[in-house]
């Protein structure tokens, strides 16, 4: 069933879990797919696993308007989005929604995701009323990371978990059809799941949430620079990706890769002609 900011609403009223990965190439897009992965986050943590920086800071429209493309090529039912990159929006409502429309005029994203609370409040409305829908993302909000002091967990104190449940009901005014909650303590994800309408879709934010999204190198073992807490491994791709490497390698040195079936035939008459 094609996946849209509607089928997200009913999947709420009928608590069913929402599932969505990352996702940044079309092969990768194509076998989530097949799974039966409602959404495809094409996020900026591309600008970590993918291209080797140590924040998402560097990402810029043009990485991820290209990774945008191939994922929307191979999902033909998940809802793609994408992420807004630092400073797409941050600089003004008009920014926002010009880059927000780039996003679906030429990455065909479905749907843009950018972070932050009130302060972004007047760029989500804009945005939604350019008619694009926007999921918010709360809690620990990677585009923040120097102002935050790190890579941490959210919302622990009276003030901050107020102020998460306020900012989650401003990013629901505004228009947001859904919210990543990131590294938030469970139970105050669960209450901010019941104060608001709209899905939240979790990360480090326990199973009180409407739906669960991962990174997808972080769930097959793929990325091991930093493994989060909350990260559960759903399979050893790394190793056993390395172990592939491994024997290709060996293969290759001994001679026992390419083998015949490997190989394209000549004629034995054109071959002579050649000598
Ligand atoms: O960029 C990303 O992958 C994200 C998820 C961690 C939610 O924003």
């Amino acid at each position: 069933m094609k996946q849209t900011v509607v089928t997200f609403q009913e999947a709420k009223q009928k608590q069913e879990k929402i599932t969505m990965l990352t996702a940044y190439d079309y092969s990768t897009a194509r076998l989530m797919e097949e799974a039966g992965i409602h959404s495809l986050l094409v996020g900026d943590s591309l600008g970590m696993v993918m291209l080797g920086y140590e924040d998402t800071l560097s990402v810029t429209m043009e990485d991820m308007l290209h990774h945008c493309k191939a994922v929307a090529r191979g999902a033909k039912e998940a809802l793609v989005v994408c992420d807004m990159p630092f400073l797409s929006y941050q600089t003004s409502v008009y920014d926002a929604v010009v880059n927000a429309g780039r996003l679906v005029k030429e990455g065909h994203a479905g749907a843009v995701k950018l972070e932050g609370g009130q302060e972004v409040c007047p760029q989500i409305k804009a945005i939604v009323q350019a008619s694009i829908p926007v999921m918010g993302h709360l809690g620990l909000t990677p585009q923040s990371v120097h102002a935050l002091g790190g890579f941490k967990v959210q919302g622990k104190t009276e003030e901050a978990a107020k102020k998460l449940l306020e900012d989650a009901k401003c990013v629901e005014e505004a228009g947001a059809f859904a919210m990543v909650l990131e590294c938030v303590p469970a139970k105050l994800a669960e209450l901010v799941s019941k104060s608001i309408s709209i899905p939240t879709i979790g990360i480090g934010a326990g199973n009180g949430c409407d739906g669960q999204v991962l990174v997808y190198q972080d769930m097959l073992g793929m990325y091991r620079d930093f493994v989060p807490k909350f990260v559960k491994k759903f399979g050893n791709v790394g190793d056993e990706m390395k172990a592939a490497f491994h024997e290709y390698i060996a293969q290759v040195q001994s001679g026992q890769f390419p083998a015949p079936e490997h190989t394209f035939a000549i004629g034995d008459d054109v071959l002579k002609k050649l000598y």
